[in-house]
């Protein structure tokens, strides 16, 4: 008698996405090829009971089937097993599917596990290197491919609009990449502390994907609500910022600098625009990282032509800073849109993790859309147990809504030490 045994060739195009599916799809296929295999079995017994060795119950044998059955079964679960392994060993990435078609080969390379060579770190307790990529790749997976694909070690695509979409689309981190940057020869840098107000320079900066074409342009136009001419550092505005106070709104930086007594070396800006928060800051001895896309502006690399640190990064990422680091955190306008508080809790409670004890939370015009906001704002800086040092409610009727006034925020908090 031939034992029955399963074509695990004709099986693994059944199975391959056998982990993907769902336990249903995986019922049906088991079934299916349950069905197919006893067909097969009982054609094959009965073709041997008229040609050859007749068996004398074959109809009744019911322990003979239930054996065959479970040894189906068995083979079924095992190739099952043996599949969903391979197919993990070879892409080397679970939760994102670049199984797909037109997946870019670098995006495979880059995603695949490297095993370390010599084995378990006994430190770390780490076996392989992985490279992260942000989960929500997987929902930009076009792209994610168009970014991903450039000649190896060619010159890479003009393309930072591209990767700034998916940052955008919470594909954070982006995947590595191994071709060459273009580069700009960025003659006209000045040197510090005379650059944090030389004009920058039209030519030191990449224009490409933007609409402007140099500052002159840029600063006729309203670049999101923290900067308007903010690239002017000669006529503009910029220059009385944070020294010269519009409102009672306005707090001076030496005034808060006074409340730190001192402590203030290290501050953290978000919504930073063109980096004068910085600036000031660096006159008076404080580091100052300015956190900052590229949204409708080279901001990231006037930022770095003053002389200024700039940090590439979405505010939905987890900042890539440890706890309790800063002696400072600046925030000014508003940090999301407002329509949804919970979003607006996780960025807060990171702001407040690498917050130092003691250090000053500066809250800058910040913009609660309204009274109910506002209150909820207040509830939760009261949940983190902040010292308000100072705590101003401004009102400004906004020309562009029907007559609605709209309700800012200015405080200074002092965070506690909490054990
Ligand atoms: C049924 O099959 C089993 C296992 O092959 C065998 O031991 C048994 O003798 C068979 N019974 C009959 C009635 O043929
Ligand atoms: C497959 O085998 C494992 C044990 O090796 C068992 O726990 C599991 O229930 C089996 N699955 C099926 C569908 O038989
Ligand atoms: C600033 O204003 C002066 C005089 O109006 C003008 O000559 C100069 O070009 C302006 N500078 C910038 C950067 O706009
Ligand atoms: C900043 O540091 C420099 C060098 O230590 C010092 O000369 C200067 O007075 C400091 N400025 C302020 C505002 O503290």
């Amino acid at each position: 008698m031939g034992s029955v045994s399963l074509k695990v060739g004709d099986g693994t195009a059944r199975f391959t996405k056998s982990t993907l599916c769902s336990s249903a799809l995986n019922l049906v296929m088991l079934f299916s090829v349950l069905t197919t295999n006893l067909f097969a079995l009982y054609a094959f017994k009965y073709s041997s009971k008229t040609h050859q060795h007749p068996i004398e119950h074959p109809h009744k044998n019911i322990s003979l089937i239930s054996e065959h059955v479970s040894l189906i079964l068995r083979e079924i679960n095992f190739s099952q097993k043996k599949l969903a392994k391979m197919e993990k060993e070879l892409l080397g990435y679970d939760s994102i599917d670049i199984s797909k078609p037109n997946i870019a080969n670098e995006l495979k390379l880059f995603l695949q596990h490297q095993p370390l060579p010599l084995g378990k770190d006994s430190k770390s307790g780490i076996t392989e290197m992985v490279s992260s990529v942000g989960h929500s790749c997987d929902k930009s997976m076009n792209l994610l491919s168009q970014y991903m694909d450039y000649k190896v070690g060619g010159i890479c695509p003009d393309d930072w609009s591209l990767a700034q979409k998916l940052i955008l689309r919470g594909c954070e981190p982006l995947p590595r990449r191994r071709c060459i940057t273009k580069s700009l020869s960025k003659v006209g840098l000045f040197p510090f502390p005379l650059s944090l107000w030389k004009q920058v320079s039209d030519k030191i900066v990449t224009w490409s994907g933007l609409g402007c074409k140099n500052f002159k342009c840029l600063n006729s136009k309203k670049i999101g609500s923290n900067c308007v001419g903010c690239f002017d550092l000669v006529n503009g505005t910029e220059k009385k910022r944070f020294v010269k106070a519009r409102g009672k709104n306005d707090f001076l930086i030496d005034d808060v600098l006074a409340l730190g007594n001192g402590g203030i070396r290290l501050g953290f800006d978000i919504g930073g625009g063109s980096g004068t928060f910085a600036a000031r800051m660096a006159e008076r001895n404080v580091t100052v990282v300015t956190s900052t896309l590229n949204v409708d502006a080279p901001f990231n690399e006037f930022i770095a032509a003053r002389g200024l640190f700039p940090l590439f990064s979405s505010l939905d990422q987890r900042f890539p800073f440890y706890d309790n680091i800063f002696d400072l955190v600046h925030a000014a306008n508003k940090l999301s849109d407002g329509s949804n508080m919970e979003k607006l809790e996780f960025l807060l409670f990171d702001l407040d993790r690498i917050l130092r004890a003691g250090g000053l939370f500066w809250l800058d015009n910040f913009y609660c859309v309204d009274e109910e906001r506002k209150s909820h704002l207040t509830r939760l800086i009261e949940r983190f147990g902040y010292k308000k040092l100072k705590w101003i409610v401004g009102e400004k009727s906004d020309a562009t809504q029907t007559g609605k006034s709209q309700v800012y925020l200015s405080a200074i908090l002092q965070k506690p030490v909490r054990v």
